[in-house]
């Protein structure tokens, strides 16, 4: 969902949730997972310094890890084109239109008008096995919310503020953020939460031998 009411969401609801989420399997049990949750009066807080930080510096700050690799290559290229440019469409945003883009990019740096959201990271040391225990946490709370009657985004366009964040939270410097979440009543009407993403045949990514 990228589209929220500002109907707003107990915080009672969303740690329920969240707590429920924890019992998502990791290896080893190391449970790689650091949660910060934003609602009501630190989302206020939050809003007005990135008003602030956007304003100063529209594109954000140095990531701290690649969200894509570099020189993505096909088949991977080609979808993450697709998406975009059915989101854009969605949007009516011609592909020439570079400051709607930005707008819209921006949208994300403020959850997409979601009343409550949190932030994913984790332990520095942790590699590729508990970054993706952190996407079986993710995807828990997910279906939770969506069970709940929510709508939730996972963002990884918050790794363009890894040091804004990481100071508003208070996370130590051993902990690294990985993305945010947007929780909140989906707008319905809104044509952008009308976008049913495109998924490759089945051909494409099991081999049955
Ligand atoms: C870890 C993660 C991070 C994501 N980050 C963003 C983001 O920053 N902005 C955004 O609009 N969508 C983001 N997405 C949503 C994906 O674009 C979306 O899941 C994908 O296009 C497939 O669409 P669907 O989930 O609606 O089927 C993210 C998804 C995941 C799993």
């Amino acid at each position: 969902m990228r589209a929220f009411t500002d109907e707003p969401v107990p915080s009672d609801l969303i740690v329920d949730v969240l707590s429920r989420a924890t019992r998502a399997p990791s290896g080893g049990n190391l449970q790689p997972w650091h949660l910060y949750l934003l609602n009501g009066e630190a989302m206020a807080k939050f809003r007005a310094i990135m008003d602030v930080r956007l304003a100063d510096n529209p594109l954000g700050e140095t990531p701290q890890y690649a969200v894509y690799p570099p020189n993505l290559k096909e088949p991977y290229r080609t979808r993450r084109f697709e998406i975009g440019e059915a989101m854009y469409q969605k949007l009516a945003i011609p592909r020439a239109d570079k400051l709607a883009r930005l707008a819209w990019l921006q949208n994300n740096d403020r959850f997409f008008g979601a009343p409550a959201a949190l932030f994913c990271f984790t332990d520095r040391i942790m590699g590729p096995p508990q970054w993706s225990d952190l996407g079986m946490l993710l995807q828990t709370a997910m279906l939770l919310f969506e069970e709940a009657g929510l709508g939730t985004c996972a963002q990884e366009a918050w790794s363009r503020w890894p040091e804004t964040v990481a100071k508003f939270v208070g996370a130590p410097d051993e902990l690294m953020l990985f993305c945010g979440m947007a929780i909140g009543h989906p707008d319905r009407l809104a044509q952008v939460n009308m976008l049913r993403a495109a998924r490759a045949p089945d051909a494409e990514v099991l081999t049955i031998l």
